[in-house]
């Protein structure tokens, strides 16, 4: 059984249409009760991101009589095989976009040449700690900043080695929408693509974890085994085609491939010079960054900010994204599962200091009536009339993957699960059907067992207390991935708490 149409069929996110795969977004409740992803209204409701433009240090504060000009801000993941390019890549995007000056260059180039790594001198601008320059690979997600005409962009630049998975998935979970990566260099393309590739472990993953759409650059097109060959970029774009449709991304509406040199600066900022690449008629990574149309999200829905981190300073200050609904300061809010009751006493958006922030935004916001050590990453900054489900055994619709030594899933299996920024162990309790591939119902019979490939509906039973949502509702804290070793073993979606 071919394991991507299995989850094609799981369809975390979709109804079929004439590309077998929709947007979530797009997708009408289904009379069939298990491949139904009833989409939530609330996401639907077009609304723009609340918070204003900020002018100065602590006046960012939007008029409700007169609101100022506002810029919408998105959050972009860099994913791809290890070394495709990602991390030069989004340097150079910094670099173009006046965020890194020449003499920080020249300080790179230098050390990168005593390395003997005279190329990686980009990648140092998102690479910043000494063991990733060492090695030249990311290990920790790169997080930075950059606005192009209609957009505020955080860029997440996440690790390609298959070690550091957990780590990308921590960066999908908080992006609205993906550059993937892909390096054109002979046998680089190929490596990626394989079974076991993290290319396409990462497109997998962030189809699961919410990142709507996708840029696939085809990066490394200088490369003297590639020359700026449409050849080669047609077959690169040709084989990725069917696997992101497989993988539940609708090519026509979703994706967008291009030509880049993430080195060179080729095709990044502005549109590609000819004497370079004469067959490339298409916009530039800027323009197709700034023409991308996301559904905004309901600034009125209940308050949800999954928490990834948190510190002292002043006070108890959290860090994440808000999912859903609006902060402000002053507001009351709980701390879930715990029930702490907090205030909100300041909200930061990089260094901006705002009255209040809607969804989407990245945040630090610091918290009074609670203490640092009473937080732990995965807990959820939720409103107190609509809190956060806190569960410790839910519902889920699974699509197994690959597992370890291709042995059964059955009650028993245990997992880590990773679902918004919640890492914990799980143990599967009870198998309670299995999907038909073919019809897509469940099935009748009794399941003990499901290998590969299968799609089945069980219990999952964690020993802490986690808040997450049904699918259903809030699709962001409701979609899920199980791994184990090192590997993803399975995506699923929670059916009911
Ligand atoms: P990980 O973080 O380890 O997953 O790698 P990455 O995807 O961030 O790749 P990185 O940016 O570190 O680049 C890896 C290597 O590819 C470096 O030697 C880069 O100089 C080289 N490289 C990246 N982009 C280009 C490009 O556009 N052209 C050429 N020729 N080389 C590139
Ligand atoms: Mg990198």
């Amino acid at each position: 059984m071919d394991i991507e149409e299995e989850i094609r069929s799981l369809q975390l996110d979709s109804a079929e249409d004439s590309n077998g795969v929709v947007n979530p977004e797009d997708e009408k409740p289904d009379v069939d009760n298990f491949d139904k992803m009833d989409e939530d209204p609330k996401q639907e409701v077009q609304a723009q991101a609340v918070e204003a433009e900020p002018k100065e240090k602590d006046t960012a504060v939007q008029d409700e009589v007169e609101p100022e000009i506002t810029k919408r801000h998105l959050n972009v993941v860099f994913i791809g095989h290890v070394d495709a390019g990602k991390s030069t890549t989004g340097g150079q995007i910094l670099f173009l976009s006046g965020q890194v000056d020449d003499r920080t260059i020249q300080k790179y180039e230098k050390e990168a040449k005593d390395k003997s790594r005279e190329s990686w001198y980009m990648a140092y601008i998102m690479d910043t700690n000494e063991e990733e320059r060492v090695k030249g690979k990311t290990v920790e997600v790169g997080r930075a900043h950059f606005e192009t005409e209609t957009t505020r962009f955080t860029i997440l630049d996440a690790p390609g080695h298959k070690s550091y998975v957990p780590n990308m998935i921590s960066g999908a979970s908080q992006a609205d929408i993906g550059v993937l990566v892909i390096s054109a260099r002979k046998g680089e393309f190929e490596t990626g693509y394989e079974r076991g590739g993290q290319t396409r472990e990462h497109v997998q993953l962030a189809k699961t974890l919410g990142v709507a759409k996708l840029l696939v650059v085809v990066n490394k097109m200088d490369d003297p085994t590639v020359n700026w060959s449409k050849e080669r970029y047609d077959e690169i774009e040709s084989k990725m085609i069917p696997f992101l449709k497989q993988s539940g991304y609708n090519v026509k509406k979703d994706v967008l491939f291009l030509p880049i040199s993430g080195l060179m600066g080729s095709n990044l900022k502005t549109r590609m010079d000819k004497s370079i690449c004469s067959w490339w008629d298409g916009p530039c990574l800027f323009e197709a960054l700034d023409g991308i149309e996301v559904p905004l999200r309901d600034p009125k829905s209940p308050f949800r900010m999954p928490l990834i981190d948190k510190f002292k300073d002043m006070g108890t200050v959290v860090m994440g994204k808000v999912e859903s609904g609006t902060i402000r300061e002053g507001d009351t809010l709980f701390v879930m599962p715990n029930k702490d009751q907090v205030k909100v006493v300041a909200i930061y958006i990089d260094e901006n200091r705002v009255k209040r922030a809607g969804p989407g935004e990245n945040l630090r916001v610091r918290l009074s009536g609670i203490e640092e050590e009473d937080i732990l990453s995965g807990f959820v900054l939720s409103s107190v009339e609509n809190p956060i489900p806190a569960v410790t055994e839910f519902v889920a619709q699974l699509a197994i993957l690959e597992l370890m030594d291709n042995a059964i899933f059955t009650a028993g299996y245990k997992a880590v699960l990773h679902i918004h920024s919640v890492v914990e162990e799980c143990e599967i309790v009870e198998l309670l059907q299995q999907i038909d591939p073919k019809t897509r119902k469940p099935m009748k019979k009794k399941v003990l067992f499901v290998k590969n490939g299968a799609n089945v509906i069980c219990r999952v039973q964690v020993n802490n207390t986690i808040c997450i949502e049904k699918f259903s509702d809030f699709p962001q804290l409701g979609r899920f991935t199980l791994r184990t070793e090192g590997k993803t073993v399975a995506v699923g979606k929670v059916n009911a708490l």
